[in-house]
């Protein structure tokens, strides 16, 4: 596989004003949302939901690419149109989930470690066979007194990197996400230290692997406060903490950078990335792969009638996408 085909993959993704949406939930995660909103969680459900996201109207204007779940990626409109067919002529390049989620660490209370390396190989050949350009890998970094230990993190940076160099040699852009959890009492400063803990480590790891950094997209959690700390930081500190720790910690020969909202409201998340989009000095594109913070007011609106709000759900997805597309580029009031 050239390196300039996955060079190219990773520029588009990380291209002036676009980020990605992550609507990649496991059957287990888009029912628990579903459920929050009284929807019945069928295959059809997800599938007529996953259409009304991307078939938003101009959804290609700010969006670069869509992380898909392994039964998405298979799916088709209810007329018959493959997803991946709706995405390429929309200008949005297809990305899969290929880890199988976290699971308890042993031996270490609190920490976990995600698996999903054995058989990734056939099964990264048959996703690029079917059009996915770009994979993500999450790792779970929990904090508390005595979390994160060491070998959580090592234990996950190696299989990001193996993930990583797997997915380079079938021609996918790895995107690296280690979310450090906003859940807890702990401050700024601890979240500062666990997160430089866990991308020095993942970077080294990255490059025992032969990972080419060039063809690599790192999807990392912001530095902040966490949920149940008194004291929370504002919003400048957020973008100064996250802008400085990552400037210690990432090489700045990767492409592009893309957050995670991880439990932010859709104002926070969007407000911290344009706040960081300020800062001089940024070697790297900081864009967004939201998640919540891009389908959450969306859900809600097309669960209430299934449908017969299908416009209004697309325009706030469309909204979603258009301010957080501004903040990638310092813009968005
Ligand atoms: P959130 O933005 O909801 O955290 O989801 C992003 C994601 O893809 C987590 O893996």
């Amino acid at each position: 596989m050239s390196i300039e085909h996955l060079e190219d993959i990773a520029q588009a993704m990380v291209a002036p004003g676009k980020g990605i949406i992550a609507i990649d939930e496991s059957t287990t995660t888009i029912k628990k949302r579903f459920d929050s909103v009284g929807i019945e969680c069928t295959e059809d459900n997800r599938r007529a939901y996953r259409e009304m996201l991307l078939t938003t109207p101009n959804l290609g204007q700010y969006i670069s690419g869509a992380i898909l779940y392994d039964e998405t990626l298979r799916q088709s409109t209810k007329a018959g149109v493959p997803f991946t067919k709706v995405m390429a002529d929309a200008g949005i390049l297809p990305g899969i989930k290929v880890d199988k989620g976290p699971v308890p660490l042993a031996g270490f209370p609190g920490d976990s470690v995600t698996e999903g390396l054995d058989g990734l190989r056939p099964r990264l050949q048959e996703y690029a066979k079917l059009g996915a350009k770009f994979a993500k890998w999450r790792a779970v970094i929990a904090i508390s007194d005595d979390n994160p230990s060491g070998t959580c993190i090592e234990a996950n940076s190696h299989a990001l990197a193996r993930y990583a160099a797997l997915c380079q040699e079938s021609g996918i852009v790895p995107m690296v996400e280690p979310e450090v959890l906003m859940d807890g009492e702990h401050d700024i400063e601890v979240c500062y230290e666990v997160t430089e803990a866990a991308l020095r480590s993942l970077f080294s790891a990255l490059y025992e692997h032969n990972v080419l950094i060039e063809g690599t997209i790192l999807k990392p959690s912001m530095v902040i406060s966490g949920k149940d700390c008194d004291e929370q930081a504002g919003i400048e500190e957020v973008a100064s903490e996250t802008l400085r720790c990552l400037k210690a910690t990432v090489p700045a020969l990767l492409p592009g950078i893309v957050f995670l909202s991880g439990g932010q409201s859709d104002e926070l998340a969007t407000a911290h990335l344009n706040a960081m989009n300020t800062l001089a000095g940024r070697p790297w594109p900081l864009s967004f792969s939201y998640g919540r913070a891009m389908q959450q007011a969306a859900l809600k609106l097309w669960a209430k009638d299934m449908g017969g709000n299908l416009a209004k759900a697309q325009e706030t997805v469309f909204a979603r996408a258009r301010d957080n597309g501004l903040a990638a580029l310092g813009k968005w009031k």
